[in-house]
Formats: C-alpha cells, structure tokens, sequence
C-alpha cells in the first residue's frame, strides 16, 4: 500500500514552475551574499524576490515557522531561524528556498561559503553536494528508495563524513511535504520502487563529526550534537522510465557556492 502520487503531465507542468521560481531566488542569493550580512538581511532579500516574482515563501507560518527561508550556518544542520547573526568570513550557511506559485511548491537549497574556508568547511560542503548528485544518479522508474540512501551514505562515510537521520527528502506537490519519505541513508534493492512520475527532494545533511543532531529551545533549529559542521543541497525531482528531471536545476552558476573544480566529479578529473 502506498499513498504516494503520480503526478499528470499538467501538474508536473506546475511544479517546474514553482521550482523554477525557487531555483531563480536561490541563484540571486548567491549573487548578494557576503560577510557582514546578518541571516534576516537573507530573510528579506528571499522573501521580496519570492514575492517579485509573484510567488509566496513557504516556510512563513508554515507550522508556526516565523520567517520566509531557513539559513542554517555552520553546525546547524537545518531549518535555522533568521535573525541576528552576521556572517562571518569562513563561515558555511545553507540557504533553503521554497516557494508556492499557483499552488504547487518549489523546494531548493544550497550551502554557500563566506570568504574563504577552512579545508574542514570547504570538504563537508563537497561532500554534501556531491552526494546529492549521486542520489539523483540512483533516480529512475523501476529503481528504489533505498538505492538513493545507499548511494549517498556508501560515499559520505567513505569521505569519512556522516549522513543525518532525522531529517529526510519529501514527496512535494500542492503540499510542502507528503509522502515519500526519502531517507539519505539505506540498503541497495530495498524500499519502495520508484515510479515515472513520482515527484519528490533530496536533500542529504552532511556533517563533518557523527550524524546525531539536537533540536534548540526555539524548536525549529537543528545542531549537530557534537557541534560539528553541517552541509546540505537539497533538489527537487520527477521520476521519469530513464532517470528523471531535476525541477530545481539551475540555468547557471551558483555564486559563492561552486568555486571550485569539485574534487568528485568525473567531468573534472
Ligand atoms: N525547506 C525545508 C525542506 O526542505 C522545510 C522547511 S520547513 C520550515 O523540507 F518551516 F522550516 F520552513
Ligand atoms: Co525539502
Ligand atoms: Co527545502
């Protein structure tokens, strides 16, 4: 029994263009962050480009979440409320975008770096990004859920990083999270078989020391228990008979973000 959805063509249709709203914002962070800018200068950057563009930002009272966009710096692993912290040179801070146009729901993000990182920052980032792109590898109809954990888990831990647990990818739709749950960490040929038309995020968190993580006082911000650093990009798909369609890509480079060669990739080498 599964309630996971198969997107038709026209909604597929809508969702890329949420998720090309969220892609685009995301982009124009990259070209404004810097040292010296506090996480709510990136609240409100993100919240008025959402909204230029005809969009709303999803996270905005979502549950009670209080601002428009999740930054989540250093050793926080996720959903890091925006308020007064400045960013500082060396610094690493995910940048989590959603946004709803015409009711669907665009979810995308990406770990920027502040100035120049240390060889512990700039390798939990390469990390995080490159396993997120070879869980997206493992997508296609007829393969299974737990071939995008194990991808993702074989090489983080192999980098000698650690996979978080307690937060998972999401199916997406007219809703911000709905079925699947998908799990960064798992066995090949295990869990439920993808489908073409499946529509759902990866969004691995990498961290640098163990997987454990703590939630703070203000219930949203979650740290790495051993205080260690975090990274994380997150994509949002739809599962296609020969791979699939990443709805989140990007028309271009990612500011502040892919500076270097990656040290992963086989285009690179
Ligand atoms: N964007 C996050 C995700 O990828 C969810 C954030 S929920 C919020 O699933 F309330 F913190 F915004
Ligand atoms: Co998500
Ligand atoms: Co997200």
């Amino acid at each position: 029994m599964s309630n996971v959805t198969i997107k038709t063509l026209k909604e597929v249709e809508a969702l890329r263009v949420a998720s090309q709203m969220a892609a685009e914002t995301l982009l124009c962070v990259g070209e404004m962050i810097r040292a010296g800018l506090t996480t709510d200068d990136l609240n409100t950057f993100v919240h008025e480009d959402t909204l230029k563009r005809g969009g709303i930002p999803a996270p905005l009272n979502y549950h009670g979440f209080p601002k428009s966009v999740c930054t989540s710096v250093n050793e926080v692993v996720c959903h890091g409320i925006p308020g007064s912290r400045v960013l500082e040179p060396g610094d690493i801070v995910n940048v989590d975008v959603t946004t709803i146009y015409n009711g669907f729901f665009g979810d995308t993000s990406a770990t920027f770096y502040i100035g120049t990182p240390s060889p512990e920052a700039r390798h939990v980032t390469e990390v995080s990004r490159r396993s997120l792109e070879l869980g997206i590898a493992q997508v296609r109809e007829g393969a299974r859920l737990g071939d995008i954990g194990a991808a993702i888990q074989e090489f983080a831990e192999g980098e000698g990083c650690s996979v978080v647990r307690a937060f998972v990818g999401h199916g997406i739709g007219r809703k911000f999270h709905e079925p699947p749950q998908v799990s960064h960490v798992g066995k090949r040929n295990d869990g439920m078989r993808l489908k073409a038309g499946m529509c759902f995020t990866i969004e691995p968190m990498i961290n640098i020391g163990g997987p454990d993580v703590e939630v703070l006082a203000d219930k949203w911000t979650a740290i790495t228990a051993d205080r260690s650093l975090s990274a994380q990009f997150e994509h949002a798909l739809v599962v296609t008979r020969s791979g699939c369609e990443v709805l989140t890509r990007r028309t271009r480079r990612l500011a502040h973000s892919e500076l270097f060669p990656s040290p992963f990739s086989l285009a690179a080498s």
